[in-house]
């Protein structure tokens, strides 16, 4: 799809039908998270794919917003093996994993895949839930799936500020 008509369509879907992604669009999706870029390429990103009921039922215990969608990626970064930006007070943990998921978001919307990035959650209460290293903190989940019938971008989907009130030029 073309870049400007792909961010202007994607949207959070907060509806799903059962019907699951097919693999070979899964894949296509991790291939956008690998390619994204990462301070001093350290690549410190990983990703869980969980599509087991199993799994999913453990979502469904953190987070009231998988909506029912058949697969859900997390992301997560390696704590321990992040840059740390000088000055000392930062690092690219978090930043590079968010670079990650951006890439996988617009993938997964230039798939036909509907998505929806989420936060609302406990990471530490995640990080459990599917038993990850203690050096790993997960930065974000992302439902992927089809949409419901009847289901598509809420009002606030269209509502953004002028750019006058984001933008200075100085
Ligand atoms: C960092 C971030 C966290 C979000 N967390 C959630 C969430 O936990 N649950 C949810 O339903 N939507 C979540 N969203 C989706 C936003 O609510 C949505 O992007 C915003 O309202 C704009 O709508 P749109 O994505 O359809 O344009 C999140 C989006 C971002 C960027």
């Amino acid at each position: 799809m073309e870049f400007t008509k792909l961010i202007e369509v994607r949207y959070s879907c907060k509806k799903y039908s059962d019907r699951q992604v097919e693999p070979e669009k899964i894949q296509e999706i991790l291939e956008a998270g690998r390619l994204a870029p990462t301070a001093k390429n350290l690549q410190e990103h990983h990703i869980y794919v969980i599509q087991s009921p199993e799994v999913l039922a453990k979502i469904d215990e953190v987070t009231p917003c998988r909506y029912g969608a058949p697969t859900v990626l997390a992301v997560a970064f390696n704590k321990d093996n992040v840059f740390i930006y000088p000055g000392g007070k930062r690092d690219s943990g978090i930043e590079d994993a968010t670079i990650v998921a951006t890439h996988l978001t617009l993938a997964a919307t230039n798939a036909g895949v509907d998505n929806c990035w989420l936060n609302f959650f406990d990471p530490d209460r995640v990080a459990e839930a599917l038993g990850l290293p203690d050096n790993e903190e997960v930065l974000m989940l992302l439902d992927l799936g089809y949409a419901a019938e009847g289901a598509g971008p809420l009002p606030n989907h269209s509502s953004r500020k002028q750019l006058e009130e984001t933008v200075t030029y100085l």
